[in-house]
C-alpha cells in the first residue's frame, strides 16, 4: 500500500550510462515537509538522483513513487506539483527576467494574466523587482541564481529540488537564500537539497543522506550523523612534530589524522589534549566541535574524485 505521508518513496534505484553504474540500488523514503538534504562527492550520483526523481531520465532498475505515483509513468502529472533548481542555470537568455517567469509558466499550461501577479510577488521574495526588465546575459551569477529559485516556484509546487543552489555565491546571498528556503519550509513545502556546503546542509536540513559511488552510505539528522560518527571535538594542530602526534594519538577515546602539515585530534578528551598543547610555544591550534564535514571526510575519505 502507498504511504501518503512520503513525497519520494523509492527501492533499488539504478542507474547506468553505457553500463557504467552510476545510481547502484539505493533506497529513498523522503517525508512530507521539511528539507532533505543528499550529500556526496563530485560524481557520487546526486544530480543523477534527482533526476529520475523528476522522470528527466530513465530509471535503469528499481522502483519509484513520487507523490504517491508510479514513475515514470506518472512524470507529467507528477512534474505539474515540483519545482526545480537545476545545477547549471538554464534561464532563456532571449528573454529578461519577468518574461523568464512568463514563459515558464506557459510550460505548466499557466495563463499570463493568472501569474502575472504570483511572478511579481515572486520576484520581490528574491529581491529581484528592480531587475524585472533586465535580459539574463546583464545579471550576476547571484541574481540568476535568485531568478532560478523564483522560476522553480512559479507553479506553486509541493516538492521543491535544488541541486546545489548556493554553489559560488558570496555570503551575503547564500545567507538570502537560506532564509527563503526556510520560509518555504515553513509554508509547509518539501525540499530536496543537495549541496557541498556541510554548513548549509546542517543548518537546512532535517534529514540527510550521504551518498557515495552511487550508494548511500548513511543517513540521519544532522546532529545524529555528528554523534554517530564523529567524537565530540577536534583540535587541528599546526607544525606538530611526530613525537606529539604520538602523544595525542595516546589519550583515550580519540583517533589522530595528519594531512600535510595539519594533524587532525578527533577527540573525546579534549581539555586532556588542551592541557598537553596549551604549553607548547612552537605550535598553533584550533579546538572546535566536531561538524558534518568531519562525518563526511571520515565517511567518503580525502582522496579527489573525477
Ligand atoms: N548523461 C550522462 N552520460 C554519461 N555519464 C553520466 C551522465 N550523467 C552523469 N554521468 C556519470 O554518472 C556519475 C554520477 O554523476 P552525477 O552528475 O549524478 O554526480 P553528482 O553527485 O551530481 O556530482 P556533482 O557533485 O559533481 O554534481 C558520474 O560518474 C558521471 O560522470
Ligand atoms: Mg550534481
Amino acid at each position: 500500500m502507498q504511504n501518503t505521508s512520503l513525497v519520494i518513496e523509492a527501492t533499488g534505484l539504478e542507474k547506468s550510462f553505457s553500463g557504467r553504474a552510476a545510481v547502484c540500488g539505493i533506497d529513498l523514503r523522503i517525508p512530507k515537509g521539511g528539507c532533505f538534504g543528499l550529500l556526496g562527492p563530485n560524481g557520487a550520483g546526486k544530480t543523477t538522483t534527482l533526476r529520475m526523481v523528476l522522470g528527466q531520465c530513465h530509471m535503469s532498475g528499481g522502483q519509484m513513487q513520487v507523490l504517491g505515483q508510479s514513475m515514470p509513468a506518472a512524470k507529467k502529472a507528477v512534474r505539474a506539483h515540483m519545482g526545480v533548481v537545476p545545477q547549471l542555470d538554464n534561464l532563456d537568455p532571449d528573454f529578461t527576467v519577468l518574461e523568464n517567469l512568463l514563459v515558464y509558466a506557459a510550460y505548466f499550461g499557466l495563463r499570463r494574466r493568472d501569474v502575472e501577479k504570483r511572478a511579481q510577488d515572486l520576484l520581490a521574495f528574491v529581491e529581484l523587482s528592480d531587475r524585472a526588465r533586465t535580459r539574463i546575459g546583464e545579471l550576476s551569477g547571484g541574481m540568476k541564481r535568485r531568478l532560478s529559485i523564483a522560476r522553480s516556484l512559479i507553479n506553486d509546487p509541493e516538492v521543491l529540488i535544488l541541486d546545489e543552489p548556493t554553489t559560488g555565491l558570496d555570503p551575503q546571498v547564500r545567507h538570502l537564500i537560506w532564509n527563503r528556503l526556510r520560509s518555504l519550509k515553513r509554508d509547509g513545502k518539501t525540499l530536496i537539497l543537495t549541496t557541498h556546503y556541510m554548513e548549509e546542509a546542517e543548518r537546512l536540513c532535517d534529514h540527510i543522506a550521504i551518498m557515495d559511488h552511487g550508494r548511500i552510505i548513511a543517513e540521519g539528522a544532522p546532529r545524529e550523523l555528528i554523534r554517530g560518527y564523529s567524537e565530540p571535538d577536534v583540535i587541528e594542530v599546526q607544525g606538530a612534530p611526530a613525537a606529539l602526534e604520538q602523544q595525542l594519538a595516546a589519550l583515550a577515546g580519540g583517533r589522530v589524522e595528519r594531512i600535510g602539515e595539519t594533524l587532525y585530534c578527533y577527540t573525546r578528551a579534549a581539555r586532556s589534549a588542551v592541557a598537553i598543547l596549551e604549553p607548547m610555544s612552537d605550535i598553533t591550534y584550533l579546538h572546535r566541535p566536531a561538524n558534518l564535514e568531519d562525518v563526511f571526510l571520515k565517511l567518503t575519505g580525502r582522496d579527489m574524485r573525477e
